[in-house]
């Protein structure tokens, strides 16, 4: 089933965009052929609007809920009549023009009925060289409708309480309200491929009508225009590739109306044999589930080795389907760009009905506007990826939403990085639909996903789910704890947290209790990002722009010399130089779907903010010592706000490091070539003492890579952990062996005379093993004067590796 927008005056849109969809070479036109099958809005129906479940009891044996849905279901009692059916306040007239023919009983304002049941009979002349049934219809506030008593199309299938609170799952009952609570009713075409549930011959369609709430003052239901088509159906939709674990990587997902459409081939595009996917093409295997989407397949696979700066073809093909080539181009090694935006939320205008145009057709064709500039303006000429901070969607149930956020040629193009918003976190359709990588099933999950990170050319993303509401920061921070330990071997350029609910805002969040309470998520989360050493916050949810000052904790830094105003000292500063602090950004809407005023109160935190209920998208620049970025204007790519900030080259590898520290200088280089790591964050614990592990670790990356050297056989070595691999090769290679038979004791601290030994043999690994290693430290200058057994921090670890180095590249 795929629903797609029927009718639009938005006139100026459709022309901008049209232009743009023309293939430029002669096609068949489809559809040949069209079956008219006689319903529209003069069609009798037999209807029941009496709030009794024509099902029967619900709690007697045998009962089926949908069994009113079948061909030889007895009618008889229902009342007939034609539509369009509907009812305002009791009353005919729904205003705008849209008048009742027949008032349905039971939504006067108060205690409305849920449910409404429809019934009535076509004809199909031929289902042959058919590929689709197609209908317009027009509704509120959710329906689903049944061919035969099969299922065929659901639209805004969410249950929702008496009291309009949506509940997190489909309608699963003759007797409860449901569907969107939109202001007005949905107009749209619905169409349905399993054309197996029709015959030739007379067939029965069945509607549920659901009404929002009960206090609903309006319902209504109109299906035209039911007839069958010839047209080929587009058997591969919302193709869409998320980020993969890091650059190397890309992870795909796609919903196939066939269940074996599910073989990925992925090629360069310079191995193409004339233009055609050479014999032996690279085929990714891929994991297929049901959808949530009628009939629909959801489809995964992960592309891996993916080399930069180079452009990629590849197609989805199964069971005698074969997709178009779509192409896809790596970005450069180094320095990138991506696109930020937030809150597409497709599905959140309610629109005009006085000018014909419904709820999702003005986010839909604002959405199609962001996504040209993105694809066409010199701006965003070589961005890497688009990240979406959340909302995606209004409905997070709402598989239409996410047709018209998703099924464009853009996402085929493009990585996207996604955040689960609060709109999108009560359903799995989230999950079905994107490709998460290192996703946790531990921290931060809702049914949507939970907290997740990646890694692009040496800038970790950590990607945290805070639409769940949670008031306590533990779960992020134990998620963030794993990824730092996870990634203890990247030497990362900058750290960037993504979240939806933003903890510095300036408008309808801006006083949320959750968020801003002395006990709330902001005061409990700012400092653990500053521990981690993040340098920069990008949120959504507010659908206002707002940056902050540098943070420092929750304190804004207001005045520094470390400021620049190129626009005059009386506006904000446009860029900073070696912050000591964190960047808070939230990005208005990409689709101004709500559009919220900012308040009218003192918010120190904020430099700047912006609200013009217009559209924005970022474009956020990356290098070694700077991160920028620039906030357009969708309308007119002109301006909104811009902020640098600025790392020069002698930047601290870590914070709690100083100049004036004795082992300053050789911290400073090996943290910043990777060679040491910081114990947490950006710190590097000078004084802690240095364990085995650790030693093991850094020599080992001293050294530089390694060929595989097989598990050790010790007991408190575990395969997955930072320094498996080191304290292989350092045992193998003689340089450390364990404490005992089987123990490496990776957590015991080491002594000047174990550390001593290694650097001897890490030095000559040849030389003889009776050699005292402790004199020929000393008569090379690698000591640092403590006694034998003694042990040494890690300040001296890595001055007396430093030497070491010295000693062994001058040999070499
Ligand atoms: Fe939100
Ligand atoms: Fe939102």
């Amino acid at each position: 089933m795929k629903m797609k927008r029927a009718l639009t005056l938005f006139i100026s849109m459709v022309m901008l965009f049209s232009a743009v969809a023309t293939t430029g070479f002669a096609e068949k036109i489809y559809p040949e052929k069209v079956y008219q099958l006689g319903i529209d809005s003069n069609t009798v129906w037999k209807y029941l609007d009496d709030n009794t479940d024509p099902a029967g009891d619900s709690s007697s044996a045998g009962y089926e809920r949908t069994s009113w849905a079948a061909p030889d279901f007895d009618d008889s009692r229902w009342k007939t009549a034609n539509g369009p059916f509907g009812a305002k306040k009791g009353g005919a007239d729904l205003g705008y023009g849209y008048v009742a023919d027949t008032v349905l009983l039971g939504c006067e304002g108060t205690n409305c009925i849920p449910t409404y049941f429809f019934r009535t009979e076509f004809e199909v002349p031929t289902l042959s060289g058919m590929t689709k049934l197609v209908g317009d219809i027009q509704y509120d506030d959710g329906a689903i409708i049944y061919i035969n008593g099969k299922k065929a199309a659901t639209l805004d299938d969410t249950a929702v309480t008496p009291e309009k609170k949506a509940l997190c799952h489909p309608i699963d009952s003759n007797t409860v309200h449901g569907g969107s609570n939109y202001r007005y009713f949905t107009q749209i075409t619905f169409e349905v491929y399993d054309l197996s549930i029709l015959k030739q011959g007379k067939n029965t369609i069945a509607v549920e009508l659901h009404n929002g709430n009960a206090t609903s003052d309006n319902i209504w239901f109109n299906m035209t225009n039911l007839r069958l088509v010839d047209e080929p159906i587009e058997h591969v939709t919302n193709l869409c590739i998320s980020m993969g674990d890091d650059e190397s990587k890309a992870n795909f997902t796609w919903h196939s109306t066939k269940k074996d459409a599910n073989t990925l081939s992925f090629v360069k595009k310079s191995e193409l044999i004339d233009g055609a996917m050479p014999e032996n093409v690279q085929k990714i295997s891929t994991t297929t589930i049901m959808s949530n989407d009628i009939n629909k397949y959801c489809n995964k696979a992960t592309v891996t080795g993916l080399e930069p700066d180079t452009e990629y073809v590849y197609m989805i093909s199964g069971n005698g389907f074969q997709s178009n080539q779509y192409t896809f181009k790596t970005g450069a090694k180094g320095n990138f760009n991506f696109a930020c935006l937030a809150d597409a939320q497709i599905g959140a205008s309610f629109g005009d009905a006085s000018s014909g145009v419904f709820n999702k057709d003005t986010d839909t064709e604002e959405w199609k506007r962001t996504l040209y500039r993105l694809d066409n303006e010199e701006q965003f000429s070589d961005i890497s990826f688009v990240f979406s901070l959340g909302d995606q969607v209004n409905k997070a149930w709402n598989e239409d939403e996410y047709d018209r956020f998703l099924d464009h040629d853009f996402f085929k193009k493009y990585r996207v990085a996604t955040v689960i918003g609060n709109h999108d976190t009560n359903s799995n359709a989230y999950s079905q639909h994107f490709n998460i990588a290192n996703e946790s099933s531990q921290y931060g999950v809702t049914v949507a996903g939970g907290d997740s990170y990646f890694v692009y050319n040496d800038v970790l993303f950590i990607v945290l789910n805070n639409a769940n509401e949670l008031e306590s920061a533990d779960e992020h921070k134990a998620f963030m704890e794993q990824v730092m330990e996870e990634t203890k071997n990247i030497n990362f350029k900058w750290k960037i947290v993504a979240m939806h609910e933003s903890v510095y805002t300036v408008s309808n969040h801006a006083n949320d209790s959750h968020i801003i309470a002395p006990e709330g998520f902001r005061n409990n989360i700012a400092p653990i990002f500053e521990e981690m050493g993040i340098d920069v916050v990008l949120q959504g949810h507010d659908h206002v722009y707002c940056r902050t000052y540098i943070m420092d904790g929750i304190e804004p830094i207001t005045e520094s010399e470390n400021y620049f105003y190129g626009k005059g000292r009386d506006k904000a500063p446009t860029a900073v130089s070696n912050p000591d602090g964190i960047l808070y950004l939230t990005l208005n809407s990409a689709t101004k779907a709500k559009s919220y005023k900012i308040k009218d109160q003192d918010f120190p935190f904020a430099a700047v903010k912006n609200q013009e209920h217009i559209p924005n998208v970022s474009k956020i620049e990356i290098t070694d010592g700077k991160f920028s970025v620039v906030t357009y204007r969708t309308t007119d790519m002109t301006v909104v706000d811009e902020f640098t900030i600025y790392r020069d080259s002698a930047a601290k590898a870590f914070k709690d490091i100083d100049e004036n520290d004795w082992f300053y200088n050789d911290v400073d280089l090996m943290g910043k070539n990777g060679i040491i790591s910081g114990v947490s964050g950006d710190r590097f614990e000078p004084y802690t003492p240095a364990t085995r592990g650790m030693t093991a670790a850094v020599l080992y990356r001293m050294k530089g890579s390694q060929p595989e050297t097989g598990n050790l056989d010790f007991a408190d070595i575990p395969v997955d952990s930072y320094f498996s691999k080191a304290a292989s090769w350092a045992v193998y290679s003689g340089i450390m062996p364990g404490t005992d038979n089987y123990i490496f004791a990776p957590e015991q601290n080491i002594t000047y005379k174990q550390f001593a030994n290694a650097l001897y043999h890490y030095a000559a690994p040849k030389n003889n093993p009776e050699t005292d290693a402790i004199k020929w430290c000393e008569d090379n200058g690698v000591d640092c004067g403590v006694n034998d057994d003694e042990e040494i921090s890690r300040a001296q670890m890595v001055s007396m590796i430093s030497k070491l180095k010295k000693i062994v590249d001058t040999v070499q």
